[in-house]
């Protein structure tokens, strides 16, 4: 097997072996690589060998500078010289019930920012926005490069994947990295990000960065890292950024799984639902109107985030978000049209106690077990299986208590599900704090 050879004689088996034996690549190295794969003379197999390798090994700070600009140059690096004001985004790193894109961009939006979204699937034991909108029903998040301008100029936000035209080196890459346990790195990460939101056009980037036992960076120094090397690139680019490390050692929200998530969304915009998703929603809305030079301060941008969540115009804006997109808007009224799992069941707690911690990878990794992850890249997802938690952490239970409502279609998987949620919650004796959702600020 000679794997892939170029006109300069680079193949892709020797840089395999070069990562694999803690190597360090040229930039032109990286361009090879991610022009080859984007284009498809490289196979998944010779990429999914290198992602492994390099998950392993690591990348310097050169290499993962060289790895951003290639990703990010794989595709078109979008303008908007038709719109006025500024244009900004807030990315996630991902978590467990983290649906806060669906509130803050209607809000951000409705503040009158523009907000050009290019977002992912789920990705390893976490749930995707782009996997979440497309449970509403005719809902189209690949939109062409045209129809994505004519939906951000017509009401300032426009929510998609990454296309052909758009980041397609991380549209593939994103996809063997779901499927090949090779999420969980920092380079990886930051590049995978960071080629996204520079092929925006945007002029200011939020970053929520995750910390705890349900992200990918679990300690908080690893997240903080992470921060500061986003923060640093986009920077570099020109761009304002700023990161904010919240907490994720419990899910984000009181519901977990795709149509469960729209509606919780929903209902925040309402000016109901969960208080922890509401306020980081509003947190991270804040800090983008203000990066946005919409609002004199965070503090200002937060007063006006609540105002367009209690005025009804953010969540208008949602409305009209969803119908320009080919979504049945209705949804907004009525949640029947969203997909629904058949059965129920509820997981009760064994022991009394305060709740003082949850492996909360796991309640993601349970979900994907029922159908609302993919093993495989080709997989399809179950929007209407999904997970509430009744217990969040300081909480007080009692023996017999629901913890969990499992919602769920086939009970093939069910069993293995329940063992995992069942394992995932830790007692204490003694009373315990409840989490801190925004632990810090990096670049502000
Ligand atoms: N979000 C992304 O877009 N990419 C990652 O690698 C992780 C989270």
């Amino acid at each position: 097997m000679l794997g892939c050879r170029s006109s300069n004689h680079m193949r892709a088996v020797d840089l395999i072996r070069k990562k694999r034996d803690s190597g360090e690549h040229s930039r032109e190295e990286i361009n090879f690589l991610i022009t080859g794969y984007t284009r498809g003379d490289i196979p998944d197999y010779q990429m999914s060998a290198w992602l492994m390798a390099t998950w392993i090994r690591g990348l310097s700070g050169a290499e993962i500078a060289a790895l951003t600009e290639a990703m990010l140059q794989s595709g078109e690096v979008i303008t908007f010289p038709e719109l006025p004001g500024k244009k900004v985004d807030k990315h996630s790193t991902g978590g467990v019930g983290d649906k806060t894109s669906l509130v803050l961009a209607p809000i951000v939006a409705a503040g009158g920012l523009h907000v050009p979204m290019i977002s992912g699937r789920g990705l390893g034991h976490t749930g995707g926005t782009l996997d979440k909108l497309e449970s509403i029903p005719g809902f189209n998040t690949g939109l062409s490069l045209g129809e994505f301008r004519r939906v951000l100029r017509e009401c300032g936000m426009a929510l998609i994947g990454q296309t052909a035209e758009i980041a397609p080196a991380d549209k593939k890459i994103y996809a063997l990295r779901d499927a090949t346990s090779t999420v969980e790195n920092i380079g990886l990460i930051c590049a995978s990000i960071m080629s996204k939101k520079l092929a925006e056009g945007i002029d200011a980037l939020v970053l929520d960065v995750k910390t705890g036992s349900g992200a990918f960076m679990q300690k908080e120094e690893d997240s903080v890292r992470l921060a500061e090397l986003m923060v640093e690139t986009a920077r570099r680019m020109g761009k304002k950024a700023v990161a904010l490390i919240t907490d994720m050692d419990q899910p984000l929200g009181r519901f977990a799984g795709h149509s469960h998530e729209v509606i919780e969304s929903i209902e925040v915009l309402k000016g109901r639902g969960a208080a922890d998703l509401r306020d980081l929603s509003i947190e991270l809305s804040a800090w983008m109107l203000f990066l946005g030079d919409r609002t004199k301060s965070v503090d200002e941008g937060c007063a006006l985030g609540a105002k367009l969540i209690a005025s009804g115009e953010a969540l208008e804006k949602f409305q009209q978000g969803i119908a320009l997109q080919g979504g049945d808007a209705r949804v907004i009224d009525d949640y029947s049209l969203l997909p629904q799992a058949r059965n129920r069941k509820e997981i009760k707690s064994q022991a009394d106690g305060y709740l003082s911690a949850t492996n909360c990878m796991e309640f993601g990794v349970a979900l994907a077990t029922l159908g609302g992850g993919r093993e495989k890249k080709e997989d399809p997802i179950d929007p209407g299986v999904g997970l509430e938690f009744h217990k969040r952490i300081g909480d007080r239970v009692t023996s017999g208590e629901t913890l969990v409502t499992v919602f769920y279609n086939s009970e093939a998987k069910l069993a293995e599900a329940v063992q995992r949620i069942e394992n995932s919650f830790i007692f204490s004796n003694q009373p315990v704090p409840g989490k801190k959702l925004v632990r810090r600020l990096v670049g502000a």
